[in-house]
């Protein structure tokens, strides 16, 4: 999945959401004062933001795939260092940070345990890869109203149940695989008060993610139907929507072993 779109588009879409899990990632992780920590997939920056916060920014490093999400990342923190490249080839050495962090990312990895494996190699021994991504497989992440009425008018459409880590369960099987250590899963909540239900609808006709893209690809007629349909399922404005995350994190082998 590519993100060739705005940050503002981003914010406005995912990163009112996103913004919420960045603090509790950083506290699963143990992130704090005297650390190295890298941001993997980080967009724009929603937890850049808190990492600079809690290390400074000569103490994060970043990357995404999404070249207008590097420029948006830099512009935003002019301070660190922020590449473009995918999780599966970090271009790191070995044991190069204190932590690597993935937020709302594995689900969109080639591979996610080649991913995953990277984010543990550049992470130095008894150092912590930690990750989360949405329940969209028990129906609790933000966008579920989206996709459950788009399946009610398009039953044959993939949303994004099936992608890795989005079930119960399945983002500690893939640390398993990656070979990291002593790993405790968790889960972490966003709650998000909408003023108005157009204030929630118009950011998915902005291109953004799987469901950007979805409604991108409706005509005009079908879209309309899916947004009169999103509007009857959700409850009268102002509404919140709270959504859940899966969460992760691993240790790296010991350095006495
Ligand atoms: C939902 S956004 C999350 C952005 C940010 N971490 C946040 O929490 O707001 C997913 C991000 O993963 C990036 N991405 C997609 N495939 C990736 C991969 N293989 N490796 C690293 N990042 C990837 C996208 O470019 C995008 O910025």
């Amino acid at each position: 999945m590519s993100f060739n779109v705005g940050a503002d588009a981003y914010d406005r879409f995912m990163g009112r959401y996103s913004k919420l899990l960045a603090p509790q990632l950083c506290d699963l992780a143990g992130v704090e004062a005297g650390q190295v920590v890298l941001d993997v997939g980080c967009g724009p920056g929603a937890l850049t933001g808190e990492l600079v916060n809690r290390l400074g920014p000569a103490a994060v490093s970043a990357v995404d795939p999404s070249e207008s999400f590097v420029a948006a990342a830099q512009e935003r923190h002019p301070r660190i260092s922020v590449q473009r490249a995918s999780a599966e080839l970090l271009p790191f050495a070995d044991q190069s940070f204190d932590a690597a962090l993935a937020q709302l990312v594995v689900h969109f990895m080639a591979d996610p345990v080649v991913g995953l494996s990277e984010m543990a190699r550049v992470t130095r021994r008894d150092g912590v890869v930690a990750a989360c991504v949405w329940d969209h497989a028990g129906g609790q992440g933000p966008l579920s109203v989206f996709w459950r009425a788009a399946h009610e008018l398009d039953p044959d459409m993939e949303d994004e149940s099936q992608l890795a880590g989005t079930r119960e369960g399945h983002l500690p099987q893939l640390f398993r695989e990656a070979g990291l250590l002593e790993i405790e899963d968790s889960v972490l909540t966003a709650g998000v008060e909408h003023p108005s239900f157009d204030e929630w609808w118009e950011p998915f006709t902005l291109g953004v993610g799987p469901a950007g893209v979805y409604t991108a690809g409706l005509d005009a007629t079908r879209q309309a139907q899916l947004r009169e349909r999103c509007r009857e399922m959700q409850p009268s404005a102002p509404f919140l929507v709270t959504a859940r995350a899966w969460a992760a994190r691993g240790l790296i082998q010991p350095a006495s072993q």
